[in-house]
Formats: C-alpha cells, structure tokens, sequence
C-alpha cells in the first residue's frame, strides 16, 4: 500500500500553511470601513494599510454539506485610537455550525457574542484551543506587539453572515487602556 508525503503542511510556530492551492483573503484598511468606533483615528491610516490576511484550504466546494475547512489568519500589531486590531467577525450563515480555533503565535483575544448580544472574550496565547458555540459571533483582536496568529477549523456549509455584524456591530468592544486590553461596552 502507497504511503505518501502530506498534501498540506502547518508551521505550528507561526500558522504558515504551505501545499496546492491554498488561498486567501487579504484585509486593508480601506476594506474596514465602518468596523471600529474612532472614525477620526481610522481615517487617518494609510488605506493600503493590512490589518489581516488569511491562508486557508478549501478541499471540497463552499456550502458542501460534512466537509472541513483548513486556515490561518495572521493578523498585524495595531490600532485605530485605542482599539486594537481585529477581524471583521461574523456569525455562520448556518448560525448551527461550530468552529474551532488554535493559536499558534502572538496575544490576542477571542471575542464571542451570542444571538441575545451578550459579549464574552477568552483570552489567546500560543496553544489555546477553543470551539466556538452554535449560533455565537466570532472575532478576533491582536493584542500585542507582534503578528498574531491562528488556526481554524469550520464546517464546509457553514457559510458566513458579515451583514448582521455590518448592520448592528458587537455590543464590546476591545480596548487598550492603561496598557491591558479591556472589553468595554460598545
Ligand atoms: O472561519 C473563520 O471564522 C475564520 O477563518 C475567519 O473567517 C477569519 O479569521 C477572518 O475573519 P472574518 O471572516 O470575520 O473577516
Ligand atoms: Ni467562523
């Protein structure tokens, strides 16, 4: 029987994933308009600036019912005033369908919100290891001084509803103060 070389590999010091076809999305400043509270601070970032980018693998077609996905967000030290950094965040499209998230690099911040809008964070650092809840928004906040980044794993049918973040936000917002980061009520 033929054993072979792995089709994909994870560097689980910084999250890289090499192999065919991986791919991903690339977030800049000038695609985050509207995501964080100080418009004055944000409008004075470079546009091209990037905040986060993805490298991912899709082995089957998107919304195929019992397959997997595959990915690493890397996420750039940064904020606009004093809010960090952060992913757009997102409930699935299928509110049903779990995910799990693993830390490979860097601080940061998971922060979930349930459909009643209650917020909660836990905190990430290399090696953490979380399952987001059914019917839980997800976002995630560098909170250091470094890239940060993790690992994802998600059902293939989940899908992605950004509207009803774009539309109502987060009701917490993640924030230096004093140095620490603080969830502060939005
Ligand atoms: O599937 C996920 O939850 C992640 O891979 C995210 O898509 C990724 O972290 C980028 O965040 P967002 O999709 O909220 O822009
Ligand atoms: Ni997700």
């Amino acid at each position: 029987m033929k054993i072979s070389a792995p089709k994909f590999m994870t560097d689980w010091k910084t999250g890289v994933v090499t192999g065919p076809e991986v791919q991903g999305v690339e977030r800049r400043v000038r695609d985050l308009d509207g995501v964080f509270a100080d418009e004055g601070a944000f409008s004075q970032l470079r546009p091209d600036r990037l905040v986060y980018r993805t490298a991912c693998v899709f082995p089957v077609p998107e919304g195929t019912e019992g397959g997997v996905f595959w990915g690493t967000t890397f996420i750039e030290p940064g904020t606009v005033g004093a809010e960090y950094f952060m992913t757009k965040g997102h409930f699935h499209a299928k509110a049903d369908r779990m995910e799990s998230y693993f830390t490979f690099a860097g601080t940061g911040l998971l922060v979930l919100m349930d459909t009643a809008r209650n917020c909660w964070a836990e905190e990430m650092t290399p090696g953490s290891t979380h399952l987001i809840p059914p019917y839980t928004a997800h976002r995630t906040v560098n909170t250091g001084d470094d890239v940060f980044s993790f690992g994802a794993c998600w059902p293939s049918d989940a899908g992605h509803d950004y509207d009803s973040i774009a539309e109502s936000g987060f009701s917490a917002r993640a924030m230096r103060v004093d140095g620490s980061p603080v969830l502060v009520p939005a």
